[in-house]
């Protein structure tokens, strides 16, 4: 289940962002959480597991333009090739339905990945 991202959780959200390997440092880490933290137009969830968080999906949103950018994507390895990753994408894909949605480079081919196995 997709969870909205809230003050209260930032150190597990902190933890699963830092696998991007865009995030190379604390300081660029930092940075981005508190973007999530204070600008509307970034959105951040979690992916619940029974207590568990255990992913990690991020976007920015231009309400003006209906589009919406994945920048960060991140399950946590103990649990990856689970098809975690494909139930976020597909849930933002639901969420943001009117929205044109696109990702990061970084991103492009999985996010690719998951909407053609839908197809
Ligand atoms: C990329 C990541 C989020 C995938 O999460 P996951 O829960 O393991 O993915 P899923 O199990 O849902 O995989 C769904 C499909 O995407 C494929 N896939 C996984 N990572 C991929 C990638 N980087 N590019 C393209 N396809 C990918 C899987 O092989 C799987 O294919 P299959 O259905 O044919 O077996 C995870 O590996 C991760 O956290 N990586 C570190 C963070 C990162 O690199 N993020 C940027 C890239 S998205």
């Amino acid at each position: 289940m997709l969870i909205r991202y809230k003050k209260n959780i930032e150190k597990i959200a902190m933890g699963l962002l830092s696998f991007m390997p865009t995030v190379k440092d604390v300081k660029t880490l930092q940075q981005i959480i508190k973007e999530y933290d204070t600008n509307p137009n970034w959105h951040l969830h979690l992916w619940k597991a029974e207590d568990d968080m255990i992913g990690v999906i991020g976007l920015q949103v231009d309400d003006d333009r209906l589009e919406a950018g994945i920048q960060h994507v991140a399950v946590s390895p103990s649990h990856r090739n689970q098809g975690i990753g494909k139930k976020m994408i597909a849930e933002i894909n639901q969420q943001y339905h009117n929205y044109h949605i696109w990702a990061e480079a970084e991103i492009d081919d999985f996010y690719n990945k998951c909407c053609d196995d839908v197809d």
